[in-house]
Order: C-alpha cells, then sequence, then structure tokens
C-alpha cells in the first residue's frame, strides 16, 4: 500500500500525490558523482605534480595515459576518450548541484541573512562549496575542453607553454583554489551526511573530521601551488621555445641556431 500525502497548490486544487523518490536517488548520484571527482582529484594532482620529481618523471606519466608503454606507441585519443568521462560526470553532478542553488535573488538573499544570523560553520561551509561550484561552471569546462580537444598536446614542455605562454596560470591559480575547496568540503559534508568515520561521539568525530578536512585541503593547495610554480619556472625558461616538445631521456633537442624569440625548428622526427 503506497503512502499518500495531500497538497493544496495555492489554486486550491487539492490532489492526490505519490511521495516521489527522485529527490533521494537524485541526492545519492550527486554524492556518488561528487565522490569520485573528488578521489579523481587526488588522482590528477598526483599526476601533474609528478613534474615536481622532474620533467621525465612528467613526460613518463604522461606516455602511460597514452597507452606507449602498453601497446608500444602513444595513443592520444586515449586521454580524449578519458577526459570524455570525466567531462560526463562533471556534468551531471553540476546539474544535480544546481538543484540546491538559490534559484532566484530573494532565495539568495534570504540565506545570506539565514547564514549570518546563524553563523554556523557547517552553513557557511556549504556556502563556500555553492560559490566555488558555480565558479567551476566556467573555469573547469574551457580546461576540460582544452584537454579534450588537444590530447597530444600535454607534456613537460607543452604543459608548461600552455601555462606560461598561453597565459592559462590566472587561470589554473583560481581552479585550483576552486577545486581544492569544493572538493574537501564536499568529502568532509558526504562523510557527516552518509554517517562515515562517526564512532560513538559523533559531535567529536565531526570536529575531528574537520580537522583532517583542513588538513588534506591545506596539503593539496600548497603541493598544487608548488606544482603551478614548476610549470611557470619551465614555461618561463621555455618561452623562446615555444612549440618544441621535451626530448625523452637519452635524446637531446636540436641546438636552436637562431638562438633567438623565434620558434625553434620543427623537433627530429621521435622527439615528442
Ligand atoms: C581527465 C580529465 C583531466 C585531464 C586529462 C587533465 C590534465 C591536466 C594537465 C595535463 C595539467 C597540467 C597543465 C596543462 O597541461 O595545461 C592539468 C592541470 C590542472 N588541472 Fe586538470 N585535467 C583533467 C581534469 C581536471 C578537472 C576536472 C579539474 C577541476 C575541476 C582540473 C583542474 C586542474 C588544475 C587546477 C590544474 C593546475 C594544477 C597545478 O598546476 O596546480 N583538471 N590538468
Amino acid at each position: 500500500m503506497l503512502s499518500t500525502l495531500d497538497v493544496i497548490e495555492g489554486v486550491g486544487v487539492r490532489e492526490k500525490v505519490r511521495k516521489s523518490r527522485l529527490p533521494a536517488r537524485l541526492d545519492l548520484l550527486q554524492s556518488a558523482t561528487g565522490l569520485f571527482l573528488a578521489l579523481f582529484m587526488w588522482a590528477h594532482m598526483a599526476f601533474v605534480a609528478s613534474i615536481l620529481i622532474g620533467k621525465d618523471a612528467m613526460y613518463t606519466v604522461t606516455k602511460f595515459f597514452e597507452g606507449k608503454y602498453l601497446f608500444g606507441q602513444s595513443y592520444p585519443w586515449l586521454v580524449s576518450i578519458v577526459v570524455a568521462g570525466v567531462l560526463t560526470i562533471f556534468i551531471v553532478h553540476a546539474a544535480l548541484g544546481m538543484r540546491k542553488m538559490p534559484s532566484s535573488y530573494r532565495q539568495y538573499r534570504a540565506f545570506r541573512a539565514h547564514m549570518r544570523m546563524m553563523r554556523h560553520d557547517d552553513t557557511s561551509l556549504w556556502f563556500v562549496q555553492a560559490y566555488t561550484g558555480f565558479a567551476m561552471f566556467f573555469l573547469g569546462s574551457v580546461h576540460l575542453y582544452i584537454m579534450l580537444s588537444g590530447p597530444d598536446k600535454i607534456g613537460p614542455y607543452a604543459s608548461a607553454d600552455r601555462v606560461f605562454s598561453g597565459w592559462m596560470w590566472p587561470l589554473y591559480l583560481l581552479l585550483l583554489l576552486a577545486v581544492e575547496f569544493h572538493g574537501g568540503i564536499g568529502l568532509y559534508r558526504l562523510a557527516v551526511k552518509w554517517g562515515w568515520f562517526e564512532g560513538k561521539d559523533p559531535a567529536r568525530s565531526r570536529a575531528r573530521l574537520k580537522h583532517v578536512k583542513w588538513g588534506i585541503t591545506g596539503f593539496l593547495l600548497a603541493l598544487g601551488l608548488l606544482t603551478l610554480a614548476a610549470y611557470l619556472k619551465i614555461g618561463y625558461e621555455h618561452r623562446h621555445r615555444v612549440g618544441e616538445r621535451y626530448p625523452p631521456a637519452g635524446i637531446t633537442a636540436p641546438a636552436d641556431p637562431a638562438g633567438s624569440a623565434a620558434p625553434a625548428a620543427p623537433a627530429a622526427p621521435g622527439i615528442r
């Protein structure tokens, strides 16, 4: 026997409606896509931060994702397939997130007034999450489209050229701040919502969770800023040879006969 609710609409229509499970299912989907994206970003940070180990390390990670060590040669379109998957999950998560955003200025003002009155940490955290989520609609989409359409332009020099000479660093800086705050708060809210790590004293576990959350966010922000600084440094040093690809270990790039700001001669065959 289905439970029913009587609802009186504004125009006075009395209607019997089925209690929908859809909102709960959408919440579950939002949690699942959020969890996937947060864990993906931890892995992503490890891959792009490989530049801190060295150019060869980042080159190796890049070639790994192009399938070079599995298939004996590189297929950059493999990266596009992964990006397409991440982009789909990113869009689904964003669409589900929009359900919770204030949909009018009046709602926004009411929420802000509530937040100021409550001075409740988790309510303020939610506002930061909504704000950073909104920012990533734009910042994340630009990055993902560049990765989707140019998977063959990833590498120690290619990425550094994009960050410095391609002026991607301001976007990456804002995106880094947005994704680390959003992801950190998101994982914390997931843990609270689904009762993970709750233990016998929920209030104490929640306080501990919050410390862990800020610790992880601080660590990832520091690592991300160091990584961005590394790409900027390489990009600055390489600013006169934009477009030249990084030669793997054991192969030296042809000397730049002009030694000038003019772009370098196309790389010899076998140099990627
Ligand atoms: C499969 C999907 C993705 C791929 C293949 C990818 C690839 C890359 C690569 C190669 C870089 C190094 C810089 C460059 O080459 O321009 C980078 C940097 C970055 N990506 Fe992604 N990315 C992906 C998804 C995302 C998502 C979903 C976000 C956040 C919403 C993100 C945020 C960033 C940030 C903030 C940086 C700068 C990192 C730093 O220097 O600290 N990426 N990404």
